[in-house]
This record gives C-alpha cells, sequence and structure tokens, in this order.
C-alpha cells in the first residue's frame, strides 16, 4: 500500500537532516496575498539544498502531487485545498550581491521591494520596473514581470542574464542537481517562461545592472510606486492582474480592464470577491471571499467576452488546486 507525503515525512524526518518547516493539514489562506485557500495536506519550507533533496524523496517515495509556491502573490488557491504538498520556497536562497563581471546575483527567495531598496541605496540600475510588483524574485522570474508606464517599457527578460536552478529529481546523493540556464537558453512571452521544467526551482538569477546615481534610481521608483497607487486598488487583496492582455488575431492589442469595462462587468461581485471598480483587470478580495466567488466571476467574465465580443480572455492568475 503506498504511503501518504505525511506519514513519509513524519517518518523520516528525525533522522533526517531537514533544517526548515512542515506544517500539516495548514490553510492556505495564511500563505496567499489573496487570504483565500482550504487546507494543504503538508506545506514545507526548505531552507537548504538538502531539505530540497530530502523533499524530493517524499515526493518519489509517496507519488504525491506538488506545488511550487513563492509569495503566493499571483495564485489562487482552491475552496478545497490541496491534497499533496506545496514547497514554499520564500526562504531557500537570499543573497544579494555583485559578481566579478559586474552582474548582480539575487537569490530567488529575495522579496522584489527588499532587493529594490538595496539597488536604490547601492546605485544599481535597471531594476526599478520592479517596483510596486509584490512576491519574490524567483515568481518574478518565472512569470516574466513586467512593467508599461510610460517611459519604462521594461520586462524581466531585458536585463536576466542567467538563472540557476534546482532540479527534484531523486539521485544517489544527499544534494539535489543544479544546472543553469544561460541568455541564449532564456526563452520568454509575454507573461510567461519557456524554459523552466515542472520539477525545476529557481535558486539564483543574474541580472545586468547600470551604475547609477541613487537619486536617480529612488525618483523613478517613487513615480513608478505613485503611478501604481493611483490606478490599481491596493487595498484589498488581490492577485494583481486576473487575466493577461489580449492581442487578438489581426495584432491590435486591448488590455483585459478594457474588456471588462465593455461587457459592464467593471464593480460586478460574486459572494465577497468583485471586480475592482479602480481597475476592471482585478478582481478583489472584499472579506472572506471563497475562491469559488472569484472562479464565477472569471467564468462570467471568459464566457461573456467569448459570445458578445468574440475574445478568448485567458487567465494570468495561477490555480492551486
Ligand atoms: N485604466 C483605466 N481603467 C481601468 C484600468 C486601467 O482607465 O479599469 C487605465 C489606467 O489608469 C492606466 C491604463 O489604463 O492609465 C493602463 O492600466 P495599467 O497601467 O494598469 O496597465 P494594464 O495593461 O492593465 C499591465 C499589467 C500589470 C502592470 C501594468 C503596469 C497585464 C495583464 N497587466 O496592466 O500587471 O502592473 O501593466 O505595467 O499585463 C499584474 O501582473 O499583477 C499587474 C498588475
Amino acid at each position: 500500500m503506498s504511503i501518504s507525503v505525511r506519514q513519509w515525512l513524519q517518518e523520516h524526518r528525525r533522522k533526517s537532516q531537514f533544517s526548515g518547516r512542515l506544517f500539516y493539514d495548514e490553510a492556505l489562506k495564511q500563505h496567499t496575498y489573496y487570504q483565500i485557500g482550504g487546507v494543504a495536506r503538508v506545506i514545507a519550507i526548505p531552507y537548504t539544498l538538502y531539505d530540497l533533496a530530502f523533499l524530493t524523496a517524499a515526493i518519489s517515495q509517496s507519488q504525491c502531487r506538488f506545488f511550487i509556491l513563492a509569495a503566493g502573490s499571483n495564485v489562487l488557491a482552491s475552496d478545497s485545498g490541496f491534497d499533496g504538498l506545496v514547497i514554499k520556497v520564500n526562504k531557500l536562497t537570499s543573497e544579494i550581491g555583485l559578481e566579478p563581471n559586474g552582474w548582480l546575483k539575487t537569490g530567488s527567495s529575495v522579496k522584489l521591494p527588499t532587493l529594490l531598496s538595496k539597488a536604490a541605496r547601492s546605485g544599481w540600475g535597471g531594476l526599478e520596473f520592479l517596483a510596486g510588483i509584490p512576491g519574490l524574485v524567483g515568481g518574478a522570474v518565472a512569470m516574466n514581470a513586467d512593467a508599461r508606464f510610460g517611459d519604462v517599457q521594461q520586462s524581466v527578460q531585458d536585463r536576466l542574464k542567467k538563472v540557476e536552478v534546482a532540479v527534484l529529481k531523486e539521485n544517489d546523493t544527499n544534494q539535489v542537481e543544479t544546472k543553469e540556464y544561460s541568455t541564449d537558453k532564456l526563452r520568454f512571452e509575454y507573461r510567461k517562461n519557456l524554459f523552466l521544467q515542472p520539477n525545476e526551482i529557481i535558486l539564483n538569477c543574474y541580472w545586468e545592472i547600470a551604475q547609477t546615481d541613487p537619486k536617480e534610481i529612488k525618483t523613478k521608483i517613487r513615480s513608478l510606486l505613485k503611478k501604481r497607487k493611483e490606478t490599481q486598488p491596493i487595498n484589498f487583496p488581490s492577485c494583481g492582474s486576473v487575466f493577461k492582455n489580449v492581442t487578438e488575431k489581426d495584432g491590435t492589442k486591448i488590455s483585459a480592464w478594457q474588456v471588462i469595462d465593455k461587457l459592464g462587468l467593471k464593480g460586478a461581485k460574486i459572494g465577497n470577491a468583485q471586480f475592482s471598480e479602480i481597475h476592471g483587470n482585478f478582481i478583489v478580495n472584499l472579506g472572506s471571499a471563497k475562491a469559488a466567488d472569484v472562479k464565477a466571476l472569471i467564468e462570467l467574465a471568459k464566457q461573456r467576452a467569448k459570445n458578445e465580443l468574440q475574445i478568448i480572455l485567458e487567465e494570468e492568475v495561477v490555480y492551486l488546486e
């Protein structure tokens, strides 16, 4: 008979050198920006590569499902939770420092606001576009995060030079295998990467930066934060943009918020979830919203966009279910 991941971890933890944290039957709403989500069988927070190897063994011995969670800023977790192992990678690698060749090395667990304040103090220019994006470096890289505000038109792919990942595959050592993707292998599209495999976890990212006057960096960051504050609903929990912006067959670009507007859905509510009145492409949690409420709004918009406007809306939000 197969063993559950929880049983496996409980039986093997004491004899192992696992140094991270394990939470059993833990509410996902505590781990997502949305503050939504049922119970996960196990949430593991690995601190080291050894911890990752231990979790790899747990996955392979119990044959459980797993999900890699960063800060949870772009994720909608199901009301019925997750019957498997959630690996939360917010404490794995948090180094920030210059390399001899001038690239900036950042651990994937570094919070973007932490990176930006350090960059501003140190005069590391070029990453200002990340200002106001919640979450961790690893999440931003996986999603090819971007900012398009006036003269700031940049995405992760414009600055990223190299990525180191851990591969969750059992081997004979107590360490996971690591692997590098250098510039020619770092392929991206709008809001997605095309290189990471499902069993790979980002460890470190290397960026091209430009030595810049700290004052200039601070001014840029402040201006971006102001624009976000003016145009996006930051006072309620959300996952940021729900849908990707749309490029129609003839190449016309249309923002997802314009589609929501056209459908008259801005401000529409189901349960305690609402298409924000400030920005139609945000669905906000007005308080104790269910994932089902958010999903019902998403389905409503997709159906109506297809039937009434012949537009296919595609989710940007990632489902944890
Ligand atoms: N606007 C309105 N009404 C609305 C929404 C927006 O008038 O309901 C106006 C805004 O005031 C702004 C303009 O439309 O002047 C464009 O809006 P925004 O800058 O928010 O751009 P967007 O295309 O809707 C994209 C990203 C955002 C990112 C911004 C800025 C996607 C799907 N979304 O939004 O990403 O912050 O550009 O770079 O590409 C996220 O991923 O979570 C996210 C928020």
